[in-house]
């Protein structure tokens, strides 16, 4: 177990299922508290009934409201006296053509994946500030830049390309304060990502893409991310990962996806 993250305090946006409980696990496991957040109350009373409510809160909140997140960051702080870190994690996509895209599925990319992130570090900030090891990670997707992820993912990987450009400006900003900032572009695993999405715009994205090669970019699992996500937690302070892409490094067949 490493010692570094005893007693420390992280916020996990997306906490509640997929790349963010196995992230919350980890942080757990590791001896240190979490504060959950997704828009679902249900689903995260379970994920702390899990993980024990000495060490998880879980607060629902949508990301994409700066006065939403402003008022639950003071609450889970509040919780445990401290914030030592925060996990951008919360995301969602909705693969379609773009002239396809009704403006609901186009906000809600942007207000999730993008305007969350920039206000859940905004309400993090004050504080982080003047911590002894304070980190903020933000989520990318592989799909912001490489093409055999699925297709029609325009908005999605517009969104966290906006997030890559935005954690770059943020690092140099917080340079002054001390505090750490790491992107992480984790490359496909399978997770409840695609549940709720429109069956006929999915199967027209997965023809696109069964068109781009045999292979895909799916073979890794929730814990991949979450180790990431230790990993660049765990460095000494004064010292942060920038960009730390992780990918399958085998092939996954399309064939029977
Ligand atoms: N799975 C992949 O292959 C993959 C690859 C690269 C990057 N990513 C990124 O990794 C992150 C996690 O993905 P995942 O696969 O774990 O997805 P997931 O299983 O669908 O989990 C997404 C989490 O985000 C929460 N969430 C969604 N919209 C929210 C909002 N507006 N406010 C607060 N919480 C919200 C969800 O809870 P509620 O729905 O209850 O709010 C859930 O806890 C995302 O940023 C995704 O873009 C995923």
């Amino acid at each position: 177990m490493s010692e570094v993250l005893r007693n420390r305090v992280y916020i996990v946006t997306g906490g509640s299922r997929g790349f963010g409980l196995a992230i919350a696990k980890q942080l757990v496991a590791q001896g240190a508290n979490v504060g959950l957040i997704s828009r679902n109350q249900a689903g995260l009373d379970q994920v702390v009934a899990e993980l024990g409510t000495d060490q998880a809160v879980g607060m629902a909140c949508d990301v994409g409201s700066s006065e939403q997140v402003c008022a639950i960051f003071e609450e889970i702080r509040r919780h445990f006296g401290q914030l030592d870190g925060l996990i951008n994690n919360a995301g969602l996509a909705a693969p379609n053509r773009v002239e396809n895209l009704v403006e609901a599925e186009v906000i809600s990319q942007v207000h999730t994946n993008f305007l969350g992130t920039v206000f859940c570090s905004q309400a993090a900030i004050p504080w982080l500030r003047g911590t002894d090891n304070p980190r903020i990670v933000n989520i990318s997707s592989a799909s912001a830049w490489h093409y055999d992820e699925i297709s029609h993912l325009s908005i999605y990987a517009s969104t966290k390309a906006a997030v890559e450009r935005f954690t770059r400006d943020l690092r140099l900003e917080l340079q002054h304060d001390c505090i750490g900032v790491t992107c992480i572009r984790p490359g496909g695993a399978i997770t409840d990502f695609s549940v709720g999405w429109d069956p006929d715009a999915f199967a027209a994205a997965l023809e696109g893409w069964k068109d781009m090669g045999t292979y895909m970019d799916m073979g890794m699992v929730p814990e991949d991310v979450a180790e990431a996500v230790c990993y660049c937690l765990t460095q000494r302070p004064g010292v942060a990962v920038d960009l730390l892409e992780v990918r399958p490094s085998v092939l996954t067949p399309k064939d029977g996806f």
